[in-house]
């Protein structure tokens, strides 16, 4: 049998989002000799240091590119130099809406041996994952501002949903959850009692769908404030919760507090049809640049679920077990600086236990 090759388009970016990436192909490198696939590995130069000399933000020409790859590794994008927002939105909504990135896989799991802010909790209570739809909400740029500056300025930004990415995005979760073949419960996460368009559409939605089509998996629903706080009291309550674009943002940075950090939460910007990228969910962190000391475990589990995603699921099993070796016996604090190991040697490690 022929080996299977997948072309992989790489964007370092910013910050420690180089770093980060050094370590993760440095993985997929030893996953690739182990499981009998190869990458074919293309970098592209986007973020805010080629912003600042170019002036070039997400050029067409690399956008279109990106399509033909079958998939995306995303270190980091954002420069304290450059304004809040532009290469936000001109790097990553621009990928999200132009490729229909419609769903945000994030998985929050408490690796053994991982100091967990939580009392009394461990990693059989923190195993579950937050399907964010990616694609509306306020995020579609809906509204605008008059009288900018006097007294009288006038903001608004709307909460944007169609019957069409509310099904999708539930479509993708109720398959996601009979997969995952755990408790098979699916909770919604709205706020009906406020956003009552917005949210009413979702939760009829959410009971059409799972009476008609998901018998098998239990339906609950959760207001976002409340589910903040059975997050923290009762995490293992969880198994897949299914929610809005704008809540999905704040829940899942909640939730990787709760599995130890940034240094290790990882997301998928899921096409089902399509091209999907991956990313941690941190930033660039640019005080850390240059100094050695990043995480790259969550950019690590972000090229394991690249692999899942192409079908290598082996590989992808292997790199998250080595993850899982590494946090039970050798990096305990998962912060930058604090992991008593460089970045490169957390890479090291796990490469290493992959390759077997
Ligand atoms: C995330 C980030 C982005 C978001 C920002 C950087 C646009 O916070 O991926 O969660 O709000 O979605
Ligand atoms: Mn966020």
């Amino acid at each position: 049998m022929s080996k299977k090759r997948y072309r992989i388009a790489v964007i370092p970016g910013d910050g420690t989002g180089p770093e980060v990436i050094r370590e993760a192909v440095k993985v997929l490198r030893a996953a690739e000799a182990r499981h009998g696939f190869s990458l074919a590995l293309t970098d592209y130069d986007l973020g805010g240091a080629r912003y600042l000399r170019t002036g070039e933000i997400l050029p067409t020409s690399v956008l279109q590119e990106l399509r033909g790859f079958d998939a995306i590794l995303l270190g980091a994008i954002g420069h304290p130099d450059v304004k809040p927002g532009i290469l936000e939105k001109g790097i990553l909504l621009t990928m999200r809406f132009e490729l229909d990135l419609y769903i945000n896989l994030r998985p929050v799991k408490l690796f053994p041996g991982v100091e967990c802010p939580l009392k009394g909790k461990g990693p059989e209570h923190i195993d579950y994952v937050v399907v964010r739809e990616n694609s509306g909400d306020v995020y579609t740029g809906a509204g605008g501002v008059m009288m900018k500056g006097t007294p009288h300025e006038v903001a608004m930004q709307t909460a944007l949903y169609t019957r069409h990415q509310v099904d999708r995005c539930l479509r993708y979760a109720f398959e996601f959850t009979r997969r995952r073949s755990r408790r098979k419960t699916l909770a919604l996460c709205g706020k009906t009692n406020v956003l009552t368009y917005v949210y009413d559409l979702w939760e009829r939605a959410f009971h059409e769908m799972g009476e008609r089509d998901y018998p098998d998996i239990k339906r609950e629903y959760y207001h976002v404030d409340a589910i903040c706080m059975w997050m923290i009291k009762n995490p293992e309550w969880f198994d897949v919760i299914v929610t809005g674009n704008m809540f999905g943002d704040i829940i899942t940075d909640l939730a990787a507090i709760t599995q130890g950090g940034l240094g290790i939460a990882a997301g998928g910007n899921i096409n089902p049809d399509g091209v999907s990228m991956f990313e941690p969910m941190g930033g660039s962190a640019p005080k850390y640049t240059g100094q050695n000391v990043i995480n790259p475990l969550a950019t690590i589990c972000a090229a394991s679920m690249m692999l899942d995603t192409l079908g290598e699921s082996a590989a992808a099993r292997a790199v998250e077990e080595a993850v899982t070796w590494v946090t039970a016996n050798k990096v305990r604090n998962l912060a930058a600086g604090q992991m008593g190991y460089s970045t490169t040697e957390v890479g090291d490690l796990v490469a290493i236990r992959v390759a077997g």
